[in-house]
């Protein structure tokens, strides 16, 4: 599959698990644990696929917005450690969790509307098919039990 299909569809599921949160009533704790959870497992598979996957095959043509996607990435990462300390009953769960939310959906957005673009317009269908593989192959890495 080619690569940018395959991230695409992860944004979606990005997308579709923060709105499931919005479904849950302001008294399901538990659920907002596991849902958090959830999302956090989500990102922190997503973003290195960006980061040593696509990222290294378009940066010699778009240098400048690489930087700022990684940073995001950083910001981003560091809320997931932060609200996975607090109890989901905790004031501050809420009001970081919505951080997290506004620096996601912003991030998707700037990847989907400028990186993506330019990467379709710079690589091959051939060789974003090729990163489309190397991608299924780590996250079938990622995904066998580590002995
Ligand atoms: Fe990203
Ligand atoms: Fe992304």
């Amino acid at each position: 599959m080619d690569i940018l299909d395959a991230l695409l569809q992860e944004h979606q599921v990005i997308r579709d698990l923060f709105d499931r949160y919005d479904q849950l009533g302001p008294r399901s704790h538990a659920e907002r644990r596991a849902l958090f959870h959830v999302i956090r497992a989500e990102l922190e598979s997503h973003h290195p696929g960006e980061e040593e996957i696509l990222y290294p095959a378009i940066r010699a043509a778009h240098p400048g917005h690489l930087d700022e996607r990684v940073e995001e990435h950083r910001v981003v990462r560091r809320l997931l450690a932060e609200i996975a300390l607090l109890g989901p009953e905790d004031k501050a769960f809420p009001v970081k969790f919505l951080v997290l939310r506004e620096n996601v959906e912003h991030h998707l957005r700037e990847e989907e509307l400028e990186l993506y673009e330019r990467a379709r317009a710079s690589l091959s269908s051939r060789e974003r098919e090729d990163l489309g593989r190397a991608l299924a192959a780590a996250r079938g890495r990622a995904a066998e039990p580590s002995s």
